[in-house]
């Protein structure tokens, strides 16, 4: 049930050296969200994720812990990446790391390529390098040390002591694309997104491009340079180039045909890695550049951004083994605008748990069908002449619907959650105005009872379909109670952009019980 519109969506790969942290459970979760709505939308999707392997803060950690650093990135993938996606309910296409022979031996093509045409020389190189960003820094980001770094520079964003660094390098000929990237922001303004960044971008690109030294000589942890095998090619260079190795670039040019371009979701932070040196590198090779790049915001913990080298950082168990995976994808999800930067507390969190998915939409839920049990034995009843009431909750429905795709369009899944609250809102507000309980009291309002109790069930049936992408684990159990499995099919496979029709649970479908959606929860101390 594919539209043939591509739509291949990707995360950062994240270095495995740092545990898993709610912050890129915050990337991941956004992805997957936009990907399962793409899917269900008949859209030609593939949602990839992955590990960023290679590098100096590898070699050095697997160095403290007395292993190779092969045997200390497989022990960290397998302990603590695979698993985020698990706890995360995340339905990935593929996941791909830099140290499988599918990348290494494409990348170097790619290099080759760019070599090839011209674009890389060899030269000297001098400059101050931070191993926490794996990045030479630029002079806005040096800043003097204080305390114990006093008389040393540092790193603006670690806060640790640069490290100097002398060698012989290769270069990328990164000033050339000045003007084909200002030209590219200019003419496609959805390449950058939000605005913010995009403004942020186009006025780093007009000062001026330097350069990029693309290898490293120094140490071996990486990918050869296939023309000086005494080089690596330089950890960044060679993450980029996942995106387009892990849909066959050079190996499977029917699948990458199908695939390319991507999508790029990334926090804030590697904005420039992917709105400046990822296109340059793409035009030197002659591949088309993405189809765009969207960074979100940080997630701030106690008014810092979380991480972990700063000892903020919450790990995503924390939060998923008391409220569950649905609650931590709705709650990042909704409560931060996407693009912008969003505190974490658990004060908030917890309100929002109760207000929003339990006492709002797990109780909804829970009436309806304990009201269709109660009243009709469990058989979801015909609906007769609508009342105004009635209309008015169908086209709240359908305007949902509608204005969540067009917001799912936008990246602006906080949008679409709020689109589609609207429904949820109004059922709640429709129950109280209607009351059903007293309406069955009355042998003569049994039609209208009827009726009520359908807008409700279909009411319902809607909003499964449309929390899916976001929460597929609570409505694939609301699913299942209002017997729409057996008369309507798979949720996942209920067709999204249509989800705003109405009528489309039969009158008759048996319903089943159903546990509440968000139970009360122990507060976490
Ligand atoms: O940068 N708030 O990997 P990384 C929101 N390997 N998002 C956050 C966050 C926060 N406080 N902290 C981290 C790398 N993230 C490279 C990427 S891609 C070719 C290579 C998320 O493990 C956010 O998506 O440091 C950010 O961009 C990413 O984790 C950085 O992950
Ligand atoms: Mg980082």
């Amino acid at each position: 049930m594919t539209s043939g519109r591509s739509f291949y969506i990707t995360t950062p790969i994240y270095y495995p050296s740092d545990v898993p942290h709610i912050g890129h459970g915050y990337t991941t979760v956004a992805v997957d969200a936009l990907a399962r709505w793409h899917r269900q939308a008949g859209d030609d999707t593939w949602m990839l994720t992955g590990t960023d392997e290679h590098g100096q803060k590898m070699l050095r950690a697997a160095a403290a812990n007395g292993v190779t650093p092969q045997e200390w990135v497989d022990k960290l993938v397998s302990e603590s990446w695979f698993p985020l996606l698990e706890t995360l309910d995340v339905a990935n296409d593929d996941f791909i790391r830099t140290t499988q022979p599918r990348h290494e031996d494409r990348v170097q093509q790619f290099v080759q390529a760019i070599y090839d045409r011209g674009y890389i020389y060899a030269g000297e190189y001098e400059a101050l390098y931070c191993v926490g960003c794996e990045e030479f820094k630029p002079e806005a980001e040096i800043l003097d040390g204080t305390g114990p770094f006093e008389g040393l520079k540092v790193c603006a964003i670690h806060s640790k002591p640069l490290e100097l660094l002398q060698e012989k390098n290769y270069f990328f000929k990164l000033s050339e694309f000045q003007d084909r990237l200002l030209d590219l922001y200019r003419s496609t303004p959805d390449f950058l997104r939000p605005d913010s960044a995009r403004n942020e971008v186009i006025s780093f690109v007009k000062q001026g491009l330097k350069d990029l030294s693309i290898s490293r000589s120094a140490f071996d942890w990486g990918i050869k340079v296939p023309w000086d095998d005494t080089h690596v090619i330089y950890v960044w260079v060679d993450a980029l180039l996942n995106y387009a190795t892990a849909v066959g670039y050079g190996s499977d040019p029917e699948e990458f045909a199908r695939r390319w371009p991507a999508y790029h979701v990334v926090g804030k932070d590697i904005l420039r890695f992917h709105a400046v040196i990822w296109p340059a590198m793409l035009m030197a090779a002659g591949v088309d550049v993405p189809q765009g790049v969207f960074a979100h915001g940080w997630l701030l913990v106690g008014g810092e951004k979380m991480s972990k080298s700063k000892l903020t950082g919450i790990a995503p168990t924390e939060i998923t083994d008391v409220f569950g995976s649905d609650a931590y994808r709705f709650y990042f999800l909704s409560a931060i605008p996407f693009g912008h930067d969003g505190s974490f507390s658990w004060e908030d969190l917890s309100a929002r748990y109760q207000a929003e998915l339990a006492n709002g939409f797990g109780n909804l839920a829970s009436r309806t069908i304990a009201m269709i049990g109660k009243y009709f034995d469990g058989v979801v009843p015909s609906s007769s002449e609508p009342a105004e009431a009635d209309l008015a909750i169908r086209s709240t429905v359908a305007d949902a619907a509608r204005l969540a795709d067009a917001a799912i369009e936008r990246f602006r899944i906080d949008e679409a959650i709020d689109a589609i609250w609207t429904i949820v809102d109004a059922l709640n507000g429709y129950i109280t105005d209607n009351e059903p309980w007293a309406l069955a009291k009355d042998p003569a309002q049994r039609e209208r009872l009827g009726t009520v109790l359908y807008t409700c069930a279909e009411g319902l049936r809607a909003l499964a379909v449309l929390l899916s992408p976001v929460m597929p684990e609570s409505t694939a159990k609301l699913w299942a109670a209002l017997g729409a499995a057996e008369a309507l099919g798979e949720l996942t496979s209920q067709p999204l952009r249509e989800a705003g029709a109405w009528g489309q649970l039969p009158a008759g479908t048996e319903t089943g019980a159903l546990a509440p959606l968000f139970p009360r929860v122990e507060q976490p101390a």
